[in-house]
């Protein structure tokens, strides 16, 4: 039994890596598997939510009941969002977006040209989805609950407490090492203005719950 702690609401959820191409054939990536974004969009909608979930490429089944956008690219994870977001009240970006895309993308394979030289690939900063998110008229008058993660290796607690000013968010989540990529498992660390908690090791399925509990009750009241 899940508490109907979600009910009327509905969340949009980021998951996944981007990529970013450079050609019709390859592009950069990351190893994010988008295991906690899948488990937090299932547990979101076990708990009454109506849940749109923008996934960049993965290998996961659409949790039962859970609106799915596949994107590939930063740019078009941005736009998905921007679409959703305003009819959304609370927002979770877990998707580990990569922070840069070649700067061009070019429309035929590029080809060894037989001199020995090496393309050069010159990149550029993607949009922070998060930030752009947070930043927005609807989060600012308190409508959209924006709720950003943190992947770091070392002093999460600090780095946490700055990346929640830094992005504008009123909840920050930090995975607790080591890396949790491909992970059935996980630990926590929720930081917001009134201090930091930990929820301790365990599936992401069950720290999804814990997570939608303790996001249900920050909410306005409807
Ligand atoms: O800055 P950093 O990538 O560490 O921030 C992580 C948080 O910001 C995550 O919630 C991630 O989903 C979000 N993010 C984003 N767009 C980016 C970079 C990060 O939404 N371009």
């Amino acid at each position: 039994f899940v508490p109907k702690v979600l009910a009327n609401r509905r969340v949009l959820i980021t998951a996944g890596p981007t990529f970013e191409a450079m050609d019709p054939v390859r592009g950069i990536t990351n190893l994010s598997s988008g295991k906690m974004g899948f488990s937090i969009a299932r547990a979101a909608r076990e708990a009454g939510a109506d849940v749109t979930l923008v996934a960049g490429p993965v290998h996961l089944p659409t949790p039962r009941g859970v609106r799915r956008v596949d994107v590939q690219s930063a740019q078009e994870m941005l736009a998905a969002v921007e679409q959703h977001a305003q009819s959304a009240s609370v927002f979770i970006a877990t998707a580990a977006v990569a922070d840069w895309r070649p700067a061009t993308s070019s429309s035929q394979k590029i080809k060894k040209d037989g001199s020995g030289q090496p393309p050069v690939l010159g990149f550029v900063e993607n949009p922070d989805i998060l930030a752009t998110v947070a930043r927005s008229p609807h989060a600012l008058t308190g409508d959209l609950f924006c709720v950003g993660f943190a992947a770091e290796s070392h002093d999460l607690l600090a780095h946490a407490t700055a990346k929640r000013a830094r992005k504008g968010v009123p909840l920050l989540v930090g995975n607790i090492g080591p890396a949790t990529f491909g992970q059935d498992d996980n630990a926590l660390l929720l930081v917001d203005a009134q201090g930091h908690r930990e929820l301790p090791r365990a599936s992401k399925r069950t720290l999804a719950h814990q997570l939608v509990a303790e996001i249900a009750r920050r909410l306005p009241e409807q």
